[in-house]
């Protein structure tokens, strides 16, 4: 089947490359020249694990290619549309020029049968606008909305093995539907689910799921305050929730709370999004939930000023990850950099380091001191802080670090560290949600 892929940012080179590897002949579009001449020499302009591999193996088979030029989608008979809905400047609804503008640069390229399948994620009734304006453009082509659920750190293994594809459709006995079938045919195969509804449910699905993931994150931090108070372990209390099947263990890691591109913005597009459809008061609990994650980076900069001995005025502070999540280079909204810059603007002196993520980091905040080593980041620190779980951050040895700061004292930010062998190595451990000491 013959694919365009408009937008070539996370999502739409993700999917690109992976339709390519189902056998599809693709071309992503973007407007960024430099992305597009990363993307067709095999480099990803983001670290993704397992995607530049991909990418060198779809180019060498020449069923992957990548252009500037809109045109390039004339020919194709699904088009992809994967363009980025970030957060208004200036409110929190979502941007949806670079949809809009997309769409339309399309239309002139679509051909009769020609189904457009929308998979960026936009507030509710977006989809329905788009089919009207395509109908009155282009009356034989369709529209269908195809929700992803892709995660970072996994984006290929998502991509390839969804654990279900979600059609939006006018019609569910349409072309558009046998189409998207076409696309997955490898998926369904495999027997994995494809539900099929109205464009409306299916846009609600995509932020319905992340505002839940949302909330079940800012439920185990509220759950940290509270623990926090008390002297409980919510690292404790979340296992033994987490055995309830009904609950379940994923998602509930207490710790700085959520950041990246999709949940915060997301959560915020949906309120505004009910708002103006006169149905805020369903979602005013999302309020609390984005309050409680926002509360956690407070409160980490709070347990740095306690180990530091109450003031950070001149301490030096080794910041160990900068991501929002490990596997990932992405600093959008990442808790971890924004804690980080508020510890620098209090007075500390911030050497921060993370595998990945330095390079990204250093555009949004020149000011701190940066490094891709542990060692060189902790060396004389007054505090050491673990703010993304990088797995190399976990296997890190305590006694050796001992050695190289000046006070051997470390906050878990993600309680992704074992406080007894820290303990036991000499260090004051801190963590959110969990007690002072064992
Ligand atoms: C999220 C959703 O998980 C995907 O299903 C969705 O497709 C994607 O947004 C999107 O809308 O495109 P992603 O942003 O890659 O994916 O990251 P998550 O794995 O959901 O993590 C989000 C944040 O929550 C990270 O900052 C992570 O550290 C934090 N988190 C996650 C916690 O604080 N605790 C947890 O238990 C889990």
């Amino acid at each position: 089947m013959r694919i365009s892929v408009i937008g070539c940012g996370y999502l739409g080179a993700v999917h690109a490359t992976c339709m390519a590897k189902l056998g599809h002949e693709v071309v992503g579009i973007d407007v960024d020249g430099a992305k597009v001449a990363a993307l067709s020499s095999g480099r990803a302009p983001f670290y993704e694990p397992g995607l530049n591999d991909l990418l060198a193996e779809t180019l060498g088979t020449g069923r992957l290619r990548f252009s500037t030029e809109i045109s390039a989608a004339a020919g194709s008979a699904v088009h992809f549309v994967a363009v980025g809905t970030p957060q208004k400047r200036t409110e929190n609804g979502a941007d949806l020029s670079h949809v809009h503008a997309s769409v339309e640069a399309l239309i002139p390229h679509l051909r009769a049968g020609d189904v457009v399948v929308g998979k960026s994620t936009v507030p509710v009734g977006t989809a329905r606008d788009l089919s009207k304006r395509i109908a009155e453009q282009c009356p034989s082509a369709a529209l269908a909305w195809n929700p992803e659920f892709l995660r970072e750190g996994f984006a290929v293994r998502d991509t390839l093995e969804p654990d279900r594809l979600v059609y939006g459709l006018d019609d569910t006995n349409s072309g558009a539907r046998l189409i998207l079938d076409e696309v997955y045919a490898q998926a369904l195969a495999e027997g994995r689910p494809r539900l099929l509804m109205d464009y409306e449910t299916a846009e609600l699905v995509k932020v319905s799921a992340n505002a839940f993931l949302a909330t079940k994150i800012s439920f185990i931090n509220a759950m940290a305050e509270v623990c926090e108070a008390t002297g409980a372990d919510v690292s404790m209390l979340a296992d033994a929730i987490g055995h309830d099947a009904r609950i379940g263990r994923k998602f509930l890691n207490a710790g700085l709370g959520f950041g990246g591109g999709c949940l915060p913005k997301d959560i915020r597009a949906f309120m505004a999004r009910a708002g103006e459809l006169g149905a805020d008061q369903a979602l005013t609990f999302l309020r609390e939930v984005d309050s409680i994650n926002m509360r956690r980076r407070s409160r980490m900069v709070d347990l740095a000023r306690e180990v530091c001995g109450g003031s950070l005025l001149g301490q030096r502070i080794a910041v160990l990850g900068l991501a929002f999540k490990p596997n990932s280079d992405d600093v959008r909204d990442s808790p971890a950099l924004s804690v980080a810059a508020q510890l620098q603007l209090q007075g500390a002196a911030v050497t921060a380091s993370d595998p990945e993520a330095v390079p990204n980091a250093m555009r949004r905040f020149p000011d701190l001191t940066y490094t891709e080593s542990v060692e060189e980041a902790v060396q004389n620190a007054d505090a050491v802080l673990v703010l993304t779980e990088w797995e190399h951050y976990r296997s890190l040895d305590p006694q050796f670090l001992k050695t190289l700061v000046r006070r051997p004292a470390i906050v878990d930010g993600r309680n992704c560290l074992d406080p007894v062998a820290w303990r036991d190595a000499g260090w004051t451990y801190r963590a959110l949600g969990r007690p002072r000491a064992a």
